[in-house]
């Protein structure tokens, strides 16, 4: 396995920003960029992660039992199933990611409830039939019933040479009516001279990042019906009393949308 440990991989960046041990020096020095560049890089992943949390524990109050969570990242309590099986422990989960430092913990860390089950898949979100036409993906879900499709920070990796719309798209029609898409997506909306700094360290190490306006966030939503508030910078999609209480970032602090559609 050939973990690339010598140039920084986005999962491990983000390991570090959350305060994971799951990183290299090459991962901690271009997070330490981007911190310089924007010392508010903690920000981001932190609520990030709430907001995956609540929209998964939304949709397992919806009766949705199957998750497809691409870009799962290197896990980090709770993760998707926990919250879905805290609710629902007969819920299925597989999770996708392309990176092998991923796949080396979720191996470990992504055990299911014995009601339910986790799968692990090691694909490319760019090559979408290596994802729907896989045998892990056909023998956990049944993509016959609603699915939960989780594009959790994960879509500003994908530059637009490769057409993350379409890529959206051809993922959502493999999907029954009553899936929903949840997704969010690092935007410049705010701050677009940092946001461009930050993504030129990326970009200088190999990695794409490419941020994004709201309107081209919402059309990943095209033709879905959007659960209520709609697309939100992070804290205001359905605030939940129950996180930390403390001074709110701002939304340029954040720079992340968020949302929940549902496929009609
Ligand atoms: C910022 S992390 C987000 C992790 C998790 N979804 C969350 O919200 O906490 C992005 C993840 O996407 C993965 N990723 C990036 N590009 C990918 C691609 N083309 N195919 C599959 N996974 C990818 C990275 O390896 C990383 O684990």
């Amino acid at each position: 396995m050939d973990l690339h440990t010598d140039r920084p991989h986005p999962a491990r960046v983000y390991d570090y920003l959350l305060g994971g041990k799951d990183n290299f020096a090459a991962d901690r020095a271009a997070a330490q960029k981007g911190l310089e560049a924007n010392p508010d890089s903690r920000i981001p992943p932190r609520e990030n992660r709430l907001f995956l949390r609540r929209a998964v524990r939304f949709l397992a109050e919806q009766g949705i039992d199957q998750f497809l969570d691409i870009g799962t990242g290197i896990p980090s309590a709770p993760n998707v199933h926990h919250v879905a099986q805290g609710i629902n422990p007969a819920s299925r989960i597989v999770y996708v990611d392309n990176d092998p430092i991923v796949l080396a913990h979720a191996r470990a860390l992504l055990t299911s409830h014995p009601d339910g089950r986790t799968d692990y898949l090691d694909a490319d979100l760019r090559d979408v039939d290596s994802i729907l036409g896989s045998a892990v993906l056909s023998g956990a879900l049944d993509l016959n019933r609603p699915v939960g499709l989780l594009l959790i920070a994960i879509l500003h990796f994908i530059g637009d040479e490769h057409e993350p719309g379409e890529i959206v798209e051809r993922l959502l029609a493999a999907l029954p009516a009553g899936s929903y898409l949840a997704l969010s997506h690092l935007t410049g909306d705010f701050r677009p001279e940092a946001w461009e700094r930050v993504a030129a360290v990326y970009r200088k190490q190999g990695v794409t990042m490419r941020v994004r306006s709201r309107p081209q966030i919402e059309r990943f939503f095209t033709g879905l019906e959007m659960v209520d508030p709609g697309l939100r910078i992070l804290p205001a999609w359905r605030p939940d009393l129950g996180e930390p209480a403390g001074e709110p970032p701002t939304d340029a602090q954040v720079s992340v949308y968020g949302g929940l559609a549902r496929k009609p």
